[in-house]
């Protein structure tokens, strides 16, 4: 096999380097950072002592795998990589790059006979090492050169590989946004459950390590599921408390959940969870508005009992939600800009080496194979029966969440979600009333065809 180059050698470049050279590629790698360089040659990467002679110690058509922070240094490693690169060469953004950047840097290098792939990797460190899940996007061409590498590197589900090209310019990269803004909206999601957990049955957290633990054998099933048990578990050494409690609540973010929800604001998809997920995580950031308005627990009157299993159908619920909306935006933003996303293959590579990996994620491949095209997700016989069993556990744990102050934004946007969608008639009949009153807008009647107005005060008279 011919070295394939390697630009950022930080923990998850260094992981992957491990792994493809596992699958028998010569990698050659390069990082500005000394120490990385020094770490990684210590862990028996063939390294660079410069950017140009990482360059010429690839015969063209060269491909470089980019692994460095989303943003300018993307296009700070394309600027210095460009002089030494020759027609017909291969730049691959392995990082968290923004779809948008990916599609304008496609651009550009195809404009100087260069190929470039945006290619999302999940799964973190361990990910990259043992098998991640790859969403690629980009050249066609370019894929057919570094496609069965990443693929062998990839996770695999039932033998199927965890990775696939999805399209032109930045599909996959947006794509990995997607996973992302899910990512978010389960976490939160989870957090929200733990929270009831503690407040509500009044569990200590061995005891909802246990609870996640159990769900974990059940539907809900998940990488997620399982590292919160794990994290449950932990105990500081020296003060016996439970380690999550010496946490800073104040969550911190990268930005692709934001990007996730901008994108469905702009699509005009109402991927409620994925924008309350970052919400919750900005408002657990403003210590100073938080402790400006904070209260102790108001006594009142006797709460409500809820159960475990309240809890588990909630989490269900909300989880399935989650990933109708990610999908929603998927196939929209699919549509928009042209790409042939294949929402089922999506689903199936999601089965294995990234974060949102769930056993949830084999009845929605299968849905989603089945469903004809527009039809959303949760229509399909299976989910929806599923999502049925599960409303009941969702409404009552929502209700205790109400009576005892938990905060639960995500919980309740998926019941609102899902009401709304289950109802005959939504109140917004009122909003386009009130559209016309103030501003002549204009509203369709149920009863007759063409544009209408409300009578005006003034003709209706007194
Ligand atoms: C993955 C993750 C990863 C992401 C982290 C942190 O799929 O491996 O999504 O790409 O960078 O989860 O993201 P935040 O800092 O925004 O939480």
């Amino acid at each position: 096999m011919r070295v394939i180059g390697l630009l950022g050698l930080g923990v998850i470049g260094r992981a992957l380097a491990e792994n493809l050279a596992r699958q028998g590629c010569r990698v050659r790698g390069f990082d500005p950072s000394p120490e990385a360089r020094a770490r990684a040659s210590a862990e028996g990467i063939k390294v660079s002592a410069d950017l140009a002679d990482l360059v010429q110690g690839l015969a063209p058509p060269r491909a470089v795998l980019l692994l460095v922070p989303a943003g300018r240094d993307v296009d700070a490693a394309i600027e210095a990589l460009l002089p030494g690169l020759t027609a017909g060469d291969l730049v691959v953004d392995c990082g968290n790059s923004h779809w948008r950047d990916t599609e304008r840097r496609s651009a550009a290098m195809a404009g100087r006979g260069l190929g470039y792939l945006g290619v999302g990797i999940s799964g973190g460190e361990a990910g990259a090492r043992d098998g991640p899940a790859i969403m690629a996007g980009g050249s066609a061409e370019g894929w057919t050169r570094v496609g069965p590498l990443l693929t062998a590197a990839a996770a695999r589900f039932d033998d199927e590989p965890c990775c696939a090209w999805l399209g032109p310019g930045g599909a996959g990269h947006f794509t990995k946004m997607v996973h992302n803004g899910i990512e978010y909206a389960v976490m939160q999601l989870i957090a929200e459950t733990f929270d009831l957990a503690v407040h509500g049955l009044g569990l200590e957290h061995d005891e909802a390590a246990d609870l996640f633990e159990r769900f974990g054998h059940g539907a809900l099933g998940s990488y997620l599921i399982d590292i919160t048990a794990e994290v449950l578990r932990l105990v500081d050494e020296p003060s016996g408390e439970p380690f999550v409690e010496l946490i800073n609540d104040a969550a911190e973010q990268k930005g692709t959940g934001n990007w996730a929800s901008v994108e469905a604001l702009e699509q005009g998809v109402p991927a409620t969870l994925l924008m309350e997920a970052v919400a919750a995580r900005s408002l657990s950031a403003r210590k100073a508005a938080r402790e400006a308005l904070r209260r102790e627990p108001e006594p009142g009157p006797a709460k409500g009992e809820v159960h475990a299993a309240d809890l588990e159908a909630a989490l269900l619920a909300g989880t399935l939600v989650a990933y109708a909306q990610g999908f929603e935006l998927l196939a929209t933003a699919g549509a928009t800009h042209g790409w042939p996303l294949d929402l089922a293959r999506v689903a199936r590579l999601w089965r294995a080496g990234c974060i949102i990996r769930a056993k949830l994620l084999s009845p929605i491949a299968k849905a989603l194979e089945r469903l004809p095209e527009g039809v959303p997700l949760l229509a399909d016989a299976l989910l929806a029966e599923r999502l049925e069993a599960a409303l009941p556990g969702l409404r009552a744990a929502l209700l205790a969440a109400a009576e005892r102050g938990v905060p639960t934004p995500c919980l309740a946007a998926a019941l609102a979600w899902l009401d709304a969608h289950r109802v005959a008639r939504l109140p917004t009949r009122l909003i386009q009333a009130q559209r016309d009153h103030f501003g002549r807008h204009g509203f369709a009647r149920i009863d007759r065809p063409g544009r209408h107005h409300l009578p005006r005060a003034e003709e209706a008279g007194p």
